[in-house]
């Protein structure tokens, strides 16, 4: 599979203090490797460097250090030549305030060079894909924050970008919309095969939109896997609760696939599984098998906000996993 981005050893540093005389390390050598077609995400506490990642990556930085290679462009020496394929989409845009929705979609349109028809019928196209149908006339000042970032989406599509960046894509909005516009994101991925590399705070996004997650802190990637390896890595997977009659043997259940832990007391095994959903039916087969007679069966999930809290805890220095 082509690779979508190359960094390798990516350092940068910022002034700081009041003079600026002192400088803070943001990145600390941060490696990563995107496929092409993926849907990629960096999540991270605040003041991760996430944004300052995702600026070098979209070449609107210059890292201190390390190789950037972007669609097998050196970004170092041919950002223009990124720039043309790549766009880039942040929760916290800021558009020409007293232009409408079209005039903006217009007015970027122009600066990728599209003219005359061709731009008329992309803008077009974009307002319907992003339900900004009935908004079009209005200023960006008077959009509500849901409707401000899908212009911001629709904006970062005019070029047809082979990588989309996106900087917390639904910051500040309610679950409602923030599913409409994952939905957007996804369906657009799809329709294109674009790379999407993107930031999050918000761990549903990160599981139901992400193929592959960073977990970044303090300038490090500290785990790096699908929503469910990084469940296990930290070994807080689901619990099988199982309410029995008659024998269960604990030895033969921790010895299945998927399973990381199991306990018996009285007439309730709790079996902590990677994943609850996909390994239930062999645990009850297992179970079914032992000659015990299952009564109840409850299942409880982790979800990525748990793994989240283990990792922005204290790390150990060895946790540089990668799965
Ligand atoms: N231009 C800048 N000048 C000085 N310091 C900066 C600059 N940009 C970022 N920083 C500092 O770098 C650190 C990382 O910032 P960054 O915005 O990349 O974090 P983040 O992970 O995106 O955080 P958040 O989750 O709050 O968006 C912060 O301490 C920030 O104050
Ligand atoms: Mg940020």
């Amino acid at each position: 599979m082509a690779l979508a981005i190359r960094a390798e050893g990516i350092y940068k540093s910022f002034r700081s203090g009041w003079w600026g005389q002192r400088r803070k390390e943001v990145l600390k050598g941060v490696d990563l490797q995107v496929e092409q077609g993926e849907i990629f995400g960096i999540l991270g506490p605040n003041g991760a460097g996430k944004t300052t990642l995702l600026s070098i990556l979209s070449t609107l930085l210059f890292p201190d250090r390390g190789k950037v290679e972007i669609l097998g462009i050196d970004g170092l020496r041919d950002g223009h030549r990124i720039r043309e394929k790549v766009n880039i989409s942040s929760g916290n845009a800021n558009f020409l305030w007293s232009l409408s929705v079209r005039e903006n979609l217009h007015f970027y349109g122009m600066l990728y060079g599209l003219t005359g028809k061709a731009r008329e019928e992309k803008v077009k196209a974009l307002i319907e894909f992003f339900d900004l149908k009935g908004h079009e006339h209005v200023p960006f000042d008077r959009l509500s924050t849901g409707m401000k970032q899908r212009l911001s989406l629709a904006k970062s599509m005019l070029n047809d970008p082979q990588m989309l960046f996106l900087d917390e894509p639904t910051v500040g909005l309610d679950p409602e919309v923030s599913v409409r516009i994952r939905e957007k994101i996804r369906s657009a991925q799809r329709e294109n095969g674009m790379t999407i590399l993107l930031t999050t705070h918000n761990m549903r996004e990160a599981e139901s939109l992400c193929d592959r997650i960073a977990f970044l802190k303090e300038g490090e990637i500290v785990a790096l896997g699908s929503a469910g390896a990084l469940k296990r890595m930290v070994r807080i997977g689901d619990v099988v609760r199982i309410e029995f009659n008659g024998p269960i043997s604990c030895d033969q259940i921790i010895r299945a696939e998927g399973v990381i832990n199991c306990s018996i007391s009285g007439d309730l095994c709790e079996i902590i599984v990677d994943e609850g959903e996909s390994r239930l039916a062999s645990l009850i087969a297992i179970i079914s098998q032992g000659g015990a007679q299952i009564k109840r069966v409850s299942l409880g999930q982790t979800d990525l906000e748990d793994v989240f809290i283990e990792f922005a805890k204290g790390t150990d220095s060895d946790m540089g996993l990668r799965i």
